[in-house]
């Protein structure tokens, strides 16, 4: 949520009270005036210095490598780089599983330490052998054979690392020569070092930098490349586009009040990865580093400049794409990653391995979340649930916005609003519902708020530029204080804030919702805090931003899951983000609009976060600001249904938007919506427990289930839920049809309504009257669905399946599978899961079978839970006769029913349990 001037007006009395206050509202009340953001507030690279310098081509320096330095231990080659102006240490690691790790360094004498954010990753990642024999030394390079199967060239003079396949250049470093390095220094008033270096202003505020500046900067090329991906969080296109005589990509976490479109504008959070994908190869680079980063990108062939000569060498073709990513940070260390695949799903496997997994959410985190600033008091809170219930509506979650607390003291409740939460939360989780609350970073400056003086006392708060007061900042409270949670016993402080003793009225039924932790201070330079504000261990808050608010929210998650003794799983929802958010949050994308535009950037947004490693990701519903119309809204829960976080949400000023107040017709809409989302749970859930193990996004873009199929390399418009799902929502006002692209080859589709099959590729046309979500059955899947739709997604758990099966272009096969378990405890790793597929599949002339297996003897869980309908797409024989066998012996005879108009077949009472193997006989 963000500062809206009518808003302030409102509470001005009481939130802010000081001069400093005042002055506050009067400049955010002129921002306001116009309806889009003050571009005049956040920087440009121009205001940057040392955005400026590094891309500027004439400060380029010059780096060789020693030769005599290059060392090469058993899994890392190590050398000293040398420009005229200083001496950096080189190592090359070599990692499991096709990755291969870029360390640059100052050396061990620098003045000081520069910060790297390995809190990041999930892990410490091994290290593989390389051997003697895979080593070739020369005068001008050392050239190493990975055990990956790549070809790996130093190249000394001038440095440069290329990356091989085969005979394929596929990566270069440094082949622009952009490496940069502003080392640590001492004042020498004798010496220019360029503008902003020592100290740099931006409209009111001043950062002064006491060492100078610590800049880096490289280039990385991606050679046989034309689309890159990646770099969430922008509110731009989903391919990225060349930034050449533009601004770069900016990354550093802001809160932008009213963000635009179709700009590289930088936003809440930031994730520095780009992933390359072409017909034959994907392939991606992580730059590791938490402080402000911008980065160019460029589009041209690599058959000119200086990796001509190794693509010459190689390729026939002359005209080979090449696109170079310029990264630009403002300081930390040169630490990048390069995942070199070969498929999509090797690239995201191996990416989540060094940064994690979004771990298996409980389920009702995948459901319907209804949220709105602010549901007022608890009678308001009885309402809405209770309306949700009168007008057949499921919903899984409400939730409390900041005005639920006593004066903006998160962990507290407002004595008259919310006199008995225990009492409330209660209420919903009477009907297999949960809450959530809004807890932020800033801590209100108030003697007698028990976390302000905890912290106070015990020193957790950031401090300011000279380490001495605490760092104090405007924010919804007034007058706050900033936890540090760089500070590992800050850490440990706020996860212990989540217990059900120090959280009053805190039950097992409430979750959180971690907002303003990019952070965002009212008061500070781009509404954020001072770059020279100190943290713990020294460290200034300009090397650190942009994972800020990633300790918050793993904090966060780590008190969730010490308040149940590790039984239940927490849920997050985090606004700020950075690499490895997902371990432990879900992630929004912020404060939205309630226009054709945001619904139509919420895709690309939600696709990026989703190839960078983050798959819980939605948009709010209705967009925040602004009143939305009727049919905005339907098209938007539309599309939403089909994405994987789906949570309505609304800013104060807004008139209320339960579903029910408006038209018959939108609201029948909207529960249509919400109770397709419902039906499809079971096959969410899975997707989710599937990427829990190989890293996949749920929210997939078409070229990662399709590689090869260049036409939908820039899809912003249609996406994939999981392998079997294809969506294209309608995203345009007063559209009466839409246009979409089906993709792949040999491969059959079938209209989720109609069941008509259309082949690929191809582009169709598709009716779209109020009620029409346009969706696709990939032939050749089954999909699990639950068709008894219940007030709530727990009260469906033990509720019977329905397997949607298409048959694929010839008719003969199709498969899929199914992970159950209890839905919010940790119980699946003590086995108490199941993970079965099913398969149908033809047979002989006259036999087609549906068999079911399990996939992972390990789990255990059998509950009750039968199927009760098969629906079998593309059926184009004549069924005879369909028996059940749950032995070879005493077959079933089940009742069918068949059109031949639409070759469907469904499949009656089957009653087979998902938890025990089955096969059906389907004789024609
Ligand atoms: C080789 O050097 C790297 C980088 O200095 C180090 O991390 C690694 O542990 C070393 N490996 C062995 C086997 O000594
Ligand atoms: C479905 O079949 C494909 C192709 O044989 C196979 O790669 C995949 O693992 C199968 N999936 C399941 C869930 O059995």
């Amino acid at each position: 949520m963000n500062a809206d001037h009518q808003h302030i007006h409102k509470h001005s009395e009481v939130d802010l009270s000081n001069l400093m206050g005042r002055l506050l509202v009067f400049l955010l009340s002129v921002l306001a005036l116009s309806s889009a953001v003050d571009r005049s507030n956040f920087k440009t690279c121009d205001q940057s210095g040392f955005c400026k310098r590094h891309r500027n081509p004439a400060t380029k320096v010059e780096y060789a490598v020693i030769g005599d330095s290059v060392k090469i231990n058993e899994t890392s080659v190590n050398a000293v780089l040398k420009s005229a102006e200083n001496e950096l240490h080189l190592s090359v690691l070599f990692l499991e599983d096709s990755t291969i790790r870029v360390l640059i360094d100052e050396n061990a004498n620098a003045l000081r330490a520069r910060y790297q954010p390995l809190d990041a990753l999930a892990r410490e990642p091994s290290q593989q052998r390389i051997a003697e024999s895979d080593v070739t030394r020369t005068e001008e390079s050392v050239v190493i054979n990975a055990p990956s199967g790549h070809t790996i060239s130093v190249q000394f003079k001038p440095f440069r690392i290329d990356v091989q396949k085969k005979d394929e250049l596929l990566l270069s470093l440094n082949s622009g020569s952009f490496l940069k390095f502003e080392h640590f220094r001492t004042k020498d008033e004798s010496r220019d070092d360029g503008e902003g270096f020592w100290e740099e202003s931006f409209k009111s505020h001043t950062d002064s930098k006491p060492h100078g500046s610590s800049s880096v900067g490289m280039d990385v090329s991606f050679v046989g490349f034309k689309f890159v991906y990646g770099l969430p969080e922008h509110a731009d296109s989903f391919v990225l586009h060349s930034t050449a005589g533009q601004e770069p990509y900016r990354m550093y976490n802001l809160d932008v009040f009213e963000f635009e479109l179709n700009t590289n504008m930088a936003l809440y959070g930031s994730v520095p990865y780009i992933i390359a994908h072409n017909p034959k190869q994907s392939a991606s680079v992580l730059w590791l580093n938490a402080a402000e980063t911008w980065i160019d990108i460029d589009s041209s062939t690599a058959d000119k400049g200086v990796l001509a000569s190794l693509v010459d060498k190689f390729r026939s073709s002359q005209e080979v794409p090449q696109i170079d990513a310029h990264f630009m940070s403002e300081s930390g260390l040169i630490d990048v990653f390069l995942f070199l695949g070969p498929t999509p799903n090797d690239v995201f496997r191996q990416y989540s391995t060094l940064t994690g997994v979004y771990p298996l959410p409980p389920q009702f985190a995948i459901a319907y979340h209804q949220c709105r600033w602010n549901y007022n008091d608890e009678e308001d809170v009885a309402n809405v649930h209770a309306g949700f219930d009168e007008h057949d509506i499921p919903m899984d979650v409400l939730w409390l916005d900041i005005e639920h607390t006593d004066g903006k003291k998160y962990f507290t409740w407002d004595p008259v609003k919310f006199a008995n939460p225990q009492k409330m939360i209660n209420e919903l989780a009477a009907k297999g519902r949960k809450m959530v609350t809004i807890i932020d970073p800033h801590i209100k400056k108030d003697d007698g708020y028990h976390v302000y003086k905890d912290a106070k006392d015990l020193g957790f708060f950031i401090k300011d530029k000279d380490g001495a007061k605490d760092y104090e900042g405007h924010c919804w409270p007034g007058a706050s204080m900033y936890l540090d949670f760089v500070n590992p016993a800050v850490r440990d402080y706020w996860a212990g804030k989540f217990s059900y003793e120090q959280y009053s009225g805190s039950t097992k039924d409430l979750f959180t919702w971690n907002d303003m932790n990019e952070p965002s201070v009212f008061s500070g330079p781009e509404v954020t805090m001072h770059k020279d504000a100190k943290h713990y261990d020294d460290w200034e808050h300009r090397d650190i931003h942009n994972i800020y608010g990633f300790y918050q929210h793993s904090s966060t998650y780590r008190g969730q899951q010490m308040r149940s003794n590790n039984k239940l799983r927490p849920f997050v929802l985090t606004r700020s983000f950075f690499v490895g958010s997902q371990r432990t949050a879900a992630v929004w994308t912020g404060d939205n609009m309630a226009d054709w535009g945001h619904l139509k950037s919420s895709v690309p947004m939600l696709l990026s976060l989703s190839v960078a490693g983050i798959p819980h990701v939605g948009a709010d519903v209705g967009g925040f600001f602004k009143n939305v119309d009727e049919q905005l809204l339907a098209r938007w829960y539309q599309a939403a249904a089909f994405q994987p976080f789906f949570r309505a949400h609304a800013h104060i000023d807004c008139k209320r938007r339960e579903p029910w107040l408006f038209s018959e017709g939108t609201k029948n809409v909207i529960r249509d919506a919400i109770r397709t989302r419902y039906s499809f749970l079971p096959y969410w859930y899975t997707l989710f427990y599937e990427h829990s193990i190989v890293g996949k996004p749920v929210m997939r873009p078409l070229w990662s289930e399709f590689p090869e199929d260049e036409s939908s390399f820039d899809e912003e418009r249609e996406w994939m839920v999981g392998s079997a799902v294809l969506v294209r929502p309608v995203m345009d006002p007063d559209v009466e049809s839409v246009s979409l692209y089906l993709p792949g080859r040999n491969e059959v589709w079938y209209e989720w309504d109609t069941h008509k099959a259309r082949r690929s590729p191809g582009a169709v046309y598709v009716d779209t009257p109020m009620s029409k979500i346009p969706h696709f059955q990939r032939g050749g899947t089954i999909i699990p669905m639950r068709e008894r739709i219940r007030r709530a997604s727990s009260l469906m758990k033990d509720d019977p399946i329905t397997l949607y099966i298409a048959s694929n272009y010839k008719g003969d096969f199709a498969n899929g599978s199914l992970y159950l378990d209890d839905g919010e405890s940790y119980e699946y790793k003590n086995g108490n899961y199941l993970y079965w597929s099913f398969q149908y599949k033809k047979e002989g002339e006259s036999l087609y079978t549906i068999k079911s297996k399990n996939l992972d003897e390990s789990g255990v869980y059998d509950p009750d839970v039968y199927i009760e309908k098969i629906v079998i797409r593309g059926v184009r024989y004549y069924p005879r006769s369909v028996h059940m066998y749950y032995d070879d012996y005493n077959p079933e005879t089940l009742e069918f029913s068949h059109d031949r108009d639409s070759h469907v077949m469904v499949i009656r009472k089957p009653s087979a349990f998902v938890s025990r193997e089955f096969r059906i006989d389907i004789h024609t």
